[in-house]
């Protein structure tokens, strides 16, 4: 064997003898707690019938978008999109990325220049964190939602400062301190940059967010929303001011240098955001979930051996130390047809392995019950 297949080899050794070898695999039981689909939307029926007969009744059907969006990719049905997408989101302008990751990464790597300082959140999701690499801005992090530290890293940024952090962080389900975070951003004269990945569709007036419902839209210089959550599909939009989609539109290379979405991908993002805004009480049965959720797990607060983190957001956490002990309940109940996903470390650090819980409107009460009796009594 080669020296680099040997290299390959013995890295993935470690991962597992340290019990945290990634492997592609099938879900085997039926009851979904582990999708990012909130709404349900990836397999709603009306809405896939909508999104089939618009694409139907679409003049120039094509499989794929033939170019970058400099190039053939662009149609006049993307730019239609993308402004009613800054409606939606309320913002100047909307800009369309092929994905969440691809939306960070190009953010971070094009706007923070040498000199600047990046100050992100510990818990920031990795394409963040890869965006912060990319760039050649200086780049730190602040304990998570931790406004002192924050402070602390504001008075010692140099060059144009940047604050990164998420409205809902995607592997603790807790909302940021996004209100205080903003005023500490406008007395320091910080950018604020939002990815809004776990609350599109699910904050905010007709699913537009968090950054909208606590009314702080114009306090922020970049939102990132993602269509790959709630929405049920795939993509994602930077919004913004307009001289911020013209500089990307130059500048980002993730963006430049790209096969556009294909016009199928397009549609179904807008079918499903009208969706949402049309359909309020799919949101109304999630948040009745949670609610649920909440209550059925404050009972097992004295007596269960695990740490359990609360939210009012669809994500759940119960805290289960060891990647085998997290191993062993997340198959506990796979074996009882829920199917959960455990989060190993090194993604969380040693000591807080976790199974993330996701909630979604269609999971009924005697799901979640199950779910939590069988996770937390064993
Ligand atoms: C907080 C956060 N941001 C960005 C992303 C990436 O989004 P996408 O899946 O559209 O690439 C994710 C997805 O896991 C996420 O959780």
């Amino acid at each position: 064997m080669n020296s680099i297949e040997q290299r390959l080899l013995q890295h993935l050794e470690k991962r597992k003898t340290q019990g945290n070898l990634r492997t592609l695999r099938l879900a085997t039981a039926t009851t979904d707690f582990y999708s990012n689909d909130y709404l349900g939307l990836a397999s709603n029926p009306t809405l896939q019938k909508i999104i089939q007969e618009s694409y139907e009744n679409l003049p120039n059907r094509m499989n794929g978008a033939t170019g970058s969006r400099l190039l053939s990719g662009n149609t006049d049905f993307v730019m239609q999109l993308e402004k009613e997408l800054a409606v939606w989101l309320q913002g100047e302008a909307a800009l369309l990325f092929n994905s969440g990751y691809v939306a960070n990464t190009a953010l971070l790597a094009t706007i923070p220049q040498k000199g600047d300082t990046i100050i992100a959140d510990a818990l920031i999701h990795a394409s963040l964190h890869e965006g912060c690499k990319l760039s050649y801005a200086n780049s730190w992090t602040f304990r998570h939602n931790d406004l002192e530290d924050l402070e602390k890293k504001l008075k010692l940024a140099k060059g144009e400062k940047f604050v990164v952090v998420e409205s809902v962080y995607s592997m603790d389900g807790d909302k940021g301190a996004l209100t205080a975070i903003s005023q500490l951003c406008e007395q320091y004269e910080a950018h604020l940059i939002i990815d809004e990945a776990h609350s599109t569709g699910i904050y905010g007036k007709n699913g537009n967010g968090l950054t909208n419902e606590l009314g702080l839209q114009t306090k922020t210089f970049a939102r990132v929303y993602t269509f790959g959550k709630a929405m049920g599909c795939h993509g994602a939009c930077i919004v913004g001011s307009q001289t911020l989609i013209d500089y990307l539109v130059n500048f980002a290379k993730a963006f430049i240098y790209t096969t556009a979405q294909p016009i199928h991908n397009l549609l179904t993002i807008a079918e499903s955001y009208r969706y949402i805004t049309q359909n309020p009480d799919l949101n109304q049965d999630l948040q009745a979930k949670i609610l649920f959720y909440q209550q059925t797990a404050k009972k097992y607060l004295a007596t269960t051996p695990h740490t359990l983190f609360i939210n009012e957001s669809p994500i759940q956490i119960i805290q289960i130390a060891g990647n085998e002990n997290c191993k062993t309940v997340a198959n506990k109940l796979i074996n009882n047809n829920l199917e959960v996903r455990a989060i190993l470390s090194p993604t969380v650090p040693a000591g807080a392995e976790r199974l993330r819980i996701c909630l979604h409107n269609y999971n009924t009460a005697e799901e979640i019950e199950t779910l939590l009796r069988v996770a937390l009594m064993g």
